[in-house]
């Protein structure tokens, strides 16, 4: 090996949503086994800031402190990738690293890799490839950005490479390594059992319905989120529901004046990382317009229902419990009844999610 590709090689690491830090974590932790190959740097953008939205899950994967916290806030969609950029242009000048690596596909990812490509350092994109094809998702327009830039390509499931192949991403650049989500799933799977979440909740194993939802397509239109809070109590009326609720839609609730019944769906703040583990783990079935959550249900053989016309995670739906629902009030309910009749849907657990991801990227990224 010549000294140089024995030098360290520095990562800078950008988290900035609450779907990055699960991802980011078993990168970070398997990079630390080798602390002469890598040097690492974490930057969180700030684009989500509430301690439940961030703070907690640093304490409980057991994050390192950013080095570097850039503040941005909330904002319309410009505004806030704009403002990614701005300082995490001074933040690569200065610290001038050998790669950046991005994660998922929010507005911090598209904003950084952005940033990056334009100073000539090489992007590693983790879950590369994914596709609804619906650009009026913001994170399709995130995806296929971030990919195009990207030098190294990782990706979580089969279809993914085929995207990234039809899109003529040369095949050198695309490494199929896993799902690290399901790493952070496997790791904290027992530890999330020390959560007294069901007990405080008086809930019973199994027998309960999980809700999240906080897409802009459901939230954002006042007759959508009628319909599908008339949905959600109607499926309350045959067994409890908990829904911890993003402040995206707690907000969209109170401008469109849409009230729940206290009696039929239970709206909690938004958990941290263990308690909402244990939550959908003992479930029995979850409805949810989250890509990550369609992951996790997949893994731990639990019924998703997903309320959005498409997903970038068919490998969910060809192998896994996931079932597209929509809008369609009439569909939750029937769905929903179909399995507390016992009927939900079975499935298997897609290749390579067995809790080595981040093992197989840094085995990549290493040889560099
Ligand atoms: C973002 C991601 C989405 C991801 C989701 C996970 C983009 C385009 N969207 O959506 O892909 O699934 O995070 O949560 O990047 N807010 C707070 N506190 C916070 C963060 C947000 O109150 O800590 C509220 C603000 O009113 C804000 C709104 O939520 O305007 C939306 O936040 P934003 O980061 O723009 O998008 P998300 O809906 O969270």
């Amino acid at each position: 090996m010549s000294s140089h590709r024995r030098r360290r090689i520095k990562i800078v690491h950008v988290v900035g949503a609450r779907p990055n830090f699960m991802k980011v974590a078993p990168i970070m932790k398997e990079m630390d086994k080798r602390p002469r190959r890598f040097e690492q740097v974490l930057v969180h953008t700030g684009q989500h800031y509430d301690k439940n939205m961030s703070r907690y899950f640093f304490e409980e994967l057991h994050l390192p402190r950013p080095d570097v916290y850039l503040g941005v806030g909330s904002g319309s969609h410009s505004e806030q990738t704009a403002r990614v950029m701005v300082g995490f242009e001074k933040v690569l000048k200065e610290l001038g690293p050998d790669y950046v690596l991005v994660v998922g596909d929010v507005n911090s990812t598209l904003a950084c890799s952005v940033v990056a490509s334009k100073l000539w350092i090489p992007v590693i994109h983790v879950e590369a490839g994914l596709r609804s094809f619906d650009r009026t998702m913001p994170e399709e327009i995130n995806r296929i950005v971030t990919d195009r830039l990207s030098d190294v390509l990782f990706t979580t499931c089969e279809d993914a490479n085929r995207n990234l192949k039809k899109e003529g991403a040369p095949k050198g650049k695309i490494h199929f390594v896993g799902n690290v989500m399901i790493d952070t799933l496997i790791r904290y799977r027992a530890e999330s059992r020390k959560s007294s979440i069901l007990s405080d909740l008086g809930l019973t194993k199994r027998r309960y319905a999980v809700i999240t939802m906080h897409r802009p397509s459901n939230v954002d239109h006042k007759y959508t989120l009628r319909r599908l809070f008339e949905a959600f109590h109607e499926i309350g009326g045959h067994l409890p529901v908990v829904f911890p609720a993003h402040p995206r839609t707690v907000k969209q609730m109170k401008k469109f004046g849409i009230k729940h019944d206290k009696k039929k769906v239970r709206l909690l703040e938004p958990l941290g990382y263990l308690d909402f583990l244990r939550l959908y783990m003992d479930s029995m079935f979850v409805i949810t317009d989250s890509g990550g959550i369609q992951e996790e249900t997949t893994y731990l053989g639990i019924p998703c229902l997903t309320i959005r016309e498409n997903t970038e995670r068919p490998v969910t739906i060809k192998k896994g419990t996931n079932i597209l629902v929509g809008t369609d009030k009439d569909k939750i309910i029937r769905e929903s009844l179909k399995i507390l009749r016992g009927k939900g849907k079975k499935g298997a657990i897609p290749p390579l999610w067995d809790g080595k991801a981040a093992r197989r990227i840094v085995d990549v990224l290493k040889t560099r």
